[in-house]
C-alpha cells in the first residue's frame, strides 16, 4: 500500500439505521472497502470471520448495544486490535466516558461534520496501518535476532569442543569423552533438581575442565610411568593453570567454566586438590563435574587399559560417595542412570588418536 493510500482498508459500519448506514456509505465508499453490520450480533460474527482495519460503531441498537459489542470486541484476542470508533447521536459525557473506557479510540457525535468525520477516520486508520507495519517489522527481527542467536550458540558450542578436544588429543583421553562428559554433566544437574539454566551451563562449560593441561609439560603429561612428587605436583597445577586461562571475563559461561577448571579434582573428604576444599566448600559444579568425569575415565576404553563395564563403574562411584564424591550427586547420578546409558550408546569413541606413549597414572584421576 503506497504511502496516503487508504483505499485497501477494510471498514465496518455498525448501525441499526438504514439511514445512517447509507450517509456513511455514500461519504466513505470512494475511499474505502466497506461492509455493513445492522446489528450487534452480525458486527461481531463479521469482526471474527473478516480482517477488518476499523470499526464504526453505534451505540443505541435493540438487543446488543454499541457498548456490549466494543467490550466484547476488546476481549477477544481474535478483534482486540481492531480500532474502534463510536458514532452516536449520545454524546454526552458519560457516554463518551463509558464507550473510550470500553477501549474505542473515539467518539463522534451525530449530527457531524462529513469534514472532520473522515480526517478523523483517515488519522485511526494511518496509526492502525502504522502499528501494523510496526508489528510486522518486530516479528521479522524478532526471527533475525533468534536465528542469529541460534547460529551463535551453535558456533559457541562448536569452539568449546574443537578447542577442548585440542587439549585431549595432547593427552589419553579421546574426543569423545568431552562429548559425554557434558551431557552427563545437564543429565546429572537436572536429575539434580537444578534449573534449565544451570544444566545449560554445565553443558556448556564442562567441555573445558582440563584446559589448563595444555600448560602440562609433555615430558610429564605424556609420561609412561608413574609421576615423582614434583611431577604430580606440575601435573595438578593443571586446575589452576585452567582457571588462570579462563580468568579475566565474567559472562555466565566463563566464569562457570573457570570454577570447573579449578575444583574438579577437589573431593568431599578434603583429600582433593589444588586446595584441599572439603563438602560445600566445593562449588557444586566442580562436584558434579568429578563425578562425570571420573565415571566416564572408568568406562572409557583407553590405549593401557579397557573400559570398565558400567556396572562396576557405578559401584565404583557409589562406593566412593562420602569420600571422593558428594553423597547427594551419587544419588542423583543413579537416578540418571538410564540416561547416562543412553549418552554412551550414542557417543561411541572415535579410534584413539592421541598420543601413544599415555601416562596410566592419570587414567581415572585426570
Ligand atoms: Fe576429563
Ligand atoms: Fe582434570
Amino acid at each position: 500500500m503506497k504511502a496516503e493510500d487508504y483505499s485497501q482498508c477494510r471498514v465496518l459500519i455498525v448501525d441499526d439505521e438504514a439511514i445512517n448506514v447509507d450517509i456513511l456509505v455514500s461519504a466513505l465508499q470512494q475511499d474505502y472497502n466497506l461492509s455493513i453490520a445492522l446489528n450487534g450480533q452480525s458486527a461481531l460474527f463479521h469482526a471474527k470471520s473478516h480482517p477488518l482495519d476499523l470499526i464504526l460503531l453505534d451505540v443505541a441498537m435493540p438487543g446488543m448495544d454499541g457498548y456490549e459489542v466494543c467490550s466484547r470486541l476488546k476481549s477477544d484476542v481474535a478483534t482486540s486490535s481492531i480500532p474502534v470508533v463510536f458514532v452516536s447521536a449520545m454524546g454526552s459525557l458519560g457516554d463518551k466516558t463509558k464507550g473510550l473506557g470500553l477501549g474505542a479510540v473515539d467518539f463522534i457525535t451525530k449530527p457531524y461534520q462529513l469534514v472532520e468525520l473522515k480526517a478523523r477516520i483517515r488519522t485511526h486508520l494511518r496509526m492502525q496501518q502504522a502499528m501494523k507495519s510496526l508489528v510486522k517489522r518486530n516479528r521479522s527481527l524478532d526471527r533475525c535476532v533468534r536465528e542469529h542467536t541460534r547460529e551463535l550458540r551453535e558456533t559457541q558450542v562448536e569452539i568449546i569442543y574443537r578447542l577442548s578436544r585440542a587439549v585431549e588429543y595432547r593427552d589419553t583421553e579421546t574426543a569423545m569423552h568431552v562429548k559425554r562428559l557434558s551431557h552427563f554433566c545437564r543429565v546429572l544437574a537436572f536429575s539434580l533438581g537444578c534449573d534449565e539454566e544451570t544444566c545449560e551451563l554445565l553443558h556448556l562449560a564442562s567441555p573445558m575442565h582440563d584446559i589448563g593441561k595444555i600448560g602440562i609439560p609433555d615430558r610429564i603429561l605424556l609420561k609412561n610411568g608413574p609421576l615423582d612428587d614434583e611431577e604430580r605436583t606440575i601435573m595438578q597445577s593443571h586446575t589452576i593453570k585452567g582457571a588462570e586461562i579462563l580468568s579475566g571475563h565474567d559472562s555466565a559461561l566463563i566464569t562457570a567454566a573457570r570454577v570447573i577448571a579449578l575444583t574438579h579434582h577437589e573431593r568431599w573428604d578434603g583429600s582433593g586438590y589444588p586446595r584441599g576444599l572439603s563438602r560445600d566448600e566445593i562449588p557444586l559444579y566442580g562436584r558434579i563435574v568429578s563425578v562425570c568425569d571420573v565415571f566416564d575415565a572408568l568406562t572409557s576404553l583407553r590405549p593401557y587399559k579397557k573400559g570398565w563395564p558400567v556396572d562396576e563403574a557405578v559401584d565404583e562411584i557409589r562406593a566412593c560417595s562420602g569420600s571422593h564424591f558428594d553423597p547427594q550427586i551419587v544419588e542423583a547420578f543413579d537416578k540418571a542412570l538410564p540416561e547416562v546409558v543412553e549418552i554412551m550408546d550414542n557417543l561411541h569413541d572415535e579410534p584413539h588418536q592421541g598420543n601413544s606413549f599415555p601416562n596410566p597414572g592419570f587414567a581415572v584421576s585426570a
